[in-house]
């Protein structure tokens, strides 16, 4: 697992999945062009490495993630679903039958020890520590034409619960207004947003710290749904197989990872809003204006060069479609402990995670489905899935043409459609008010006698197993 990210972009280098970008592009726009135009290209194209972005002498790193075989090089793994493995075995811990079997057991206790993060003195994002610089230096991009000004994309937002002290890391992009302050754009449903309010309440100033260009495992961990009160450095831990190292804040009383590559450090005032936005967002429109929390910044601490990594969001597929595909993965097997008969899930890239959510299940009772869907709008950050499909379990829901073949031949939309009104997700342009609006859950499995349906459902058309095998035999000598 890469320690930093000058080791995973060597690495990447040496496989050719980074491609280095040497003539001057400018942060205005044409950094963002040229990543949109590598996200839409076969399997997602390569990481881009910016050496001369107009104007500055930081590099620019973009579509770090964005392809299935780097997410996994990030996260350390052949396929993303060796961890779903990893996470249910450490979840369903087995009784030891004897000495061997608990021998047996030690790698995982070993697993548990790697969950803490542990504090070191020296970090390489304090080589340069100024309270006088300004965000004026760094290469922030502005992404789209009509973009309220330049945002940085890929920031991880460290707070504190005021009172319980837990600690929240959520990516929530930041609008530059000036030098020394920026928008904070942690939407009401999100950890930040809950730290910041029981702030307010309590009338205090929140210290925010932002990591920008960690390890490599901890960018995906900050955008990971992680209920509420669970450490994304303890799902860092797991996954990266070691101890993260974090280092105390210089001007706040937090810590943010060593291994970053730049760290702002900084506050958010109680009762304080500006305007934030338009911002081109990864609804593939954009995001309408708003009032959010301001940032003030009180420190930049730095590597003595240090890489500026950031993303780019727009029409799907881009970059954050791989990002949600390991949370997709990661988190199957924990929502599988308490809802055991999910077979699959998937959010293709079109959905932009909360629009379209198929399911498949292991039916076993009259109205399974409909309890799928009331189950999923009532779990974390699952509550936004504005449409979810659910199949049978011999239905591939990773391949969304045959999910669209049984949509069509099993759903009556006059008995098969559940709505629902709820919390949506805040970048939701389509409901009438900000947040709140409606949902759908479409029953596509077979439908049951116990559920109403009396007529014989009919089946499969597939031919007979003596009759495939001489197709496959015949079929392969013409070709
Ligand atoms: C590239 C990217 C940008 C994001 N920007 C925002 C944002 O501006 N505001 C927000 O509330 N969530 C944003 N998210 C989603 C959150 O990071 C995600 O919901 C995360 O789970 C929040 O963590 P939390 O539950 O600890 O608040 C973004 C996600 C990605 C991948």
């Amino acid at each position: 697992m890469h320690s930093d990210l000058n080791a995973f972009l060597a690495d990447l280098d040496r496989a050719k999945l980074l491609a280095r970008v040497a003539e001057p592009v400018s942060p205005d726009l044409e950094i963002a062009a040229v990543t949109d135009r590598a996200c839409k290209s076969n399997g997602g194209g390569p990481a881009l490495l910016f050496d001369r972005p107009t104007g500055f002498s930081i590099p620019v790193v973009t579509n770090l993630y964005g392809s299935v075989e780097r997410m996994c090089l990030a996260l350390g793994v052949r396929r993303l679903d060796d961890l779903a493995a990893e996470i249910d075995e450490l979840m369903t811990p087995q009784m030891p039958e004897g000495v061997m079997d608990a021998l047996k057991m030690l790698p995982m206790v070993g697993r548990l020890r790697d969950l803490m993060p542990k504090t070191v003195k020296d970090a390489p994002c304090q080589e340069v520590v100024r309270r006088d610089a300004t965000l004026d230096e760094l290469p922030i991009l502005k992404c789209w034409p009509e973009d309220g000004g330049r945002f940085i994309t890929f920031p991880l937002v460290f707070t504190k619960h005021p009172e319980s002290a837990e600690r929240n890391i959520g990516t929530y992009r930041m609008q530059v207004y000036d030098g020394r302050s920026t928008g904070m754009h942690w939407q009401r449903h999100k950890g930040g947003a809950q730290h910041h309010r029981v702030a307010e309440r309590l009338g205090k100033r929140l210290d925010v710290a932002v990591a920008l260009g960690p390890e490599p495992v901890l960018p995906y961990c900050a955008t990971a749904p992680m209920p509420e009160g669970l450490d994304e450095l303890l799902l860092a831990g797991f996954l990266s197989h070691r101890r993260i190292e974090m280092v105390k804040c210089v001007t706040v009383n937090l810590e943010v990872p060593a291994s970053s590559q730049i760290v702002l450090e900084g506050y958010v005032d109680p009762g304080e809003r500006r305007r934030e936005g338009p911002f081109g967002d990864h609804t593939g429109l954009y995001s309408q204006p708003d009032d959010f929390p301001v940032f003030h910044l009180t420190c930049i601490t730095q590597r003595k060069n240090p890489i500026y990594l950031t993303t780019v969001v727009g029409i799907p597929p881009m970059e954050d479609y791989y990002l949600g595909l390991a949370s997709e993965r990661i988190f199957l097997p924990m929502i599988r402990k308490t809802l055991p008969e999910i077979v699959d899930m998937h959010f293709p890239a079109e959905g932009i995670f909360h629009n379209l959510v198929l399911v498949s299940i292991d039916k076993r009772y009259p109205g399974h489905a409909r309890k799928i869907m009331n189950a999923f709008w009532g779990l974390g950050q699952l509550m936004f899935s504005k449409t979810i499909v659910v199949v049978d379990k011999e239905v591939d829901v990773q391949d969304l043409s045959q999910v669209a073949w049984i949509v069509g031949t099993h759903m009556d939309p006059l008995r098969d459609i559940q709505m629902t009104k709820g919390p949506v997700d805040d970048l939701d342009d389509a409901a009438d008010l900000p947040a709140y609006g409606g949902k759908m859950g479409i029953d596509a499995t077979r439908k049951w006698a116990s559920e109403g349906y009396t007529r014989t459902w009919p089946t499969r058309v597939s031919t007979t197993e003596a009759a495939g095998r001489k197709a496959a035999d015949i079929w392969s000598r013409l070709r």
